[in-house]
């Protein structure tokens, strides 16, 4: 049944494209940006699919306003067909939404990133945003879902992430028999964490997600902090060895599959004319050994403590200054949250720090592009011989899945072991706490020292681990599951 062609709804804040105007004036689709819509674009393929997602920009909805809300139909760039309804909502709305719920409250609390004596404050801000801007934008794709289920009765629903939480609730209040699914791309934190946000506002995200058919999350250690915090704060009755929350009258279904990438996208990209220009360039400036890192500008990635343990490397191993560099590619982002760009302020100034300790005629330490230049970091992932992954907490972390696969000088890879991907993958890397700057300098120094045969051993492994675990099976096994809950609920 996996294998079939499905109808599926994929309701996802970004969409696979977004529309702009060019420079001459036409509308152009672009691709939609970071690891969910990569990871789903596969989908499109394989699938009968309808994504419903967020009107970003200007031009988004002026494409939404010219369809009156309905769906547009689009090629990807295989030539799959799909269809893609924007969901509009006005620019506060959408501002309080993403901006303030969204991105600073729950990125925050599920990434563990508040230092609990300062922050967070939520003030009257923060209510407002979630009664005017989160629950709104979650109603209007709750119409939008329930608009699509009425024209395909049949179809399976698959909510996806934080933004969304609220939404597969109204759903089901007025589609009681849809099959849904929703999967979290980011950590859940244990349920002590979850009593930062006021009472009303933690049940209406537990009881939001349990609204589904299947909750699912990319690793044991995320799932089994849901299955407890649904008994600790809404004290639903929680099946550990079934994986299961009943809740009133509802069974949820909880899983865990770590998203994969898509190898022969990889095995394309390897050889684009972008990509080799971009490869050029970095070999011609790269001295004897190259650390990378490949980022959104976010704090939970931990480039600041990176850039300080790199500085130590060089302190503690003088012999390595002039032979060292570490490659830092950012992706600014969500630079409309103030958080965001002062962090992004204090990533530049530890770099120049760093610079202007050790930089002499013909090296730099550390070598910051902070541009969204997708060709470049590809090219950085065929480069590296260490790559730093040192994430506060991550919910997978795909960079570490995409860069061993085209990696050609048997790099290393560092990881956090708050990262989701560290399941997987933690015994080929070398493993990092991603608060010991200490020990993060030292894992750099032993990757750029190991033998070869070993780096090889390392990187041959995870290469196979990846290419075997791709994101077909990711999608076989989210299609898996909703087979077993409707049988289950047909039986
Ligand atoms: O799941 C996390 C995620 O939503 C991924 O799609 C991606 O890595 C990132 O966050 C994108 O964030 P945004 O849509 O805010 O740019």
């Amino acid at each position: 049944m996996v294998n079939t062609r499905r109808k599926l709804i994929v309701v996802a804040n970004r969409g696979p494209v977004s529309y702009q105007r060019s420079p001459e004036g036409e509308r152009i689709a672009r691709r939609g940006g970071g690891g969910l819509v990569t990871a789903l674009r596969s989908l499109l393929a394989r699938h009968e699919v309808t994504w419903i997602a967020s009107a970003m920009g200007e031009e988004d909805l002026a494409v939404a306003g010219e369809h009156g809300g309905d769906a547009v139909d689009e090629t990807a760039r295989d030539g799959s067909p799909y269809r893609m309804r924007l969901v509009a909502s006005d620019p506060s709305t959408y501002d309080w939404y993403y901006n303030v719920v969204a991105n600073p409250t729950l990125w925050f609390l599920q990434h563990y990133m508040w230092g609990l004596p300062y922050a967070p404050d939520l003030d009257l801000g923060l209510h407002n945003a979630w009664f005017n801007g989160y629950l709104p934008v979650n109603e209007a794709f709750a119409d939008a879902t329930v608009a699509e289920l009425e024209r395909d009765p049949d179809a399976a629903v698959f909510f996806h992430d934080y933004h969304l939480y609220l939404a597969p609730k109204l759903v089901r209040a007025r589609r009681p028999n849809a099959l849904t699914a929703h999967f979290v791309h980011i950590p859940w934190p244990q349920s002590d964490y979850w009593h930062v946000l006021p009472e009303h506002l933690r049940r209406e995200i537990h009881e939001g997600l349990l609204a589904n058919d299947v909750v699912g999350f990319h690793t044991e250690r995320w799932k089994r902090n849901f299955l407890r915090s649904c008994g600790d704060i809404l004290g639903a009755e929680v099946d550990i060895a079934a994986s299961t929350v009943k809740h009133e009258g509802r069974t949820t279904l909880v899983t865990n599959h770590p998203i994969g990438v898509d190898p022969a996208e990889f095995d394309e990209l390897k050889d684009d004319p972008s990509v080799l220009e971009q490869e050029r360039l970095i070999a011609e400036r790269r001295p004897e050994f190259l650390v990378v890192r490949v980022d959104r500008t976010d704090p939970s990635k931990n480039i600041v403590r990176g850039f300080r343990a790199f500085a130590l490397f060089l302190d503690m191993h003088p012999e390595m200054q002039g032979r060292a560099t570490m490659l830092a590619l950012l992706d600014p982002s969500r630079q409309d949250v103030p958080e965001y760009s002062e962090y992004l302020a204090a990533v530049q100034r530890e770099a120049r720090a760093v610079n202007d300790r050790f930089q002499r005629e013909g090296w730099l330490p550390i070598d910051l592009q902070v541009a969204d230049n997708f060709a470049q970091s590809v090219a950085a992932y065929k480069q590296y011989d260490a790559l730093l992954v040192n994430a506060v907490f991550d919910g997978l972390n795909l960079v570490s899945k995409e860069a061993p696969l085209l990696n050609g000088r048997d790099g290393v890879l560092i990881l956090s072991e708050n990262t989701g991907s560290f399941e997987e993958l933690g015994e080929w890397a070398l493993t990092v706490n991603p608060f010991d700057i200490y020990g993060q300098a030292q894992a750099i120094n032993e990757a750029l020292t190991m033998s070869a045969d070993e780096r090889r051993r390392r990187l041959e492994a995870t290469r196979a681990h990846v290419r075997a675990n791709d994101v077909a099976v990711w999608i076989d096994a989210q299609l898996a599951d909703l087979d077993r809950v409707s049988e289950r609920v047909s039986a």
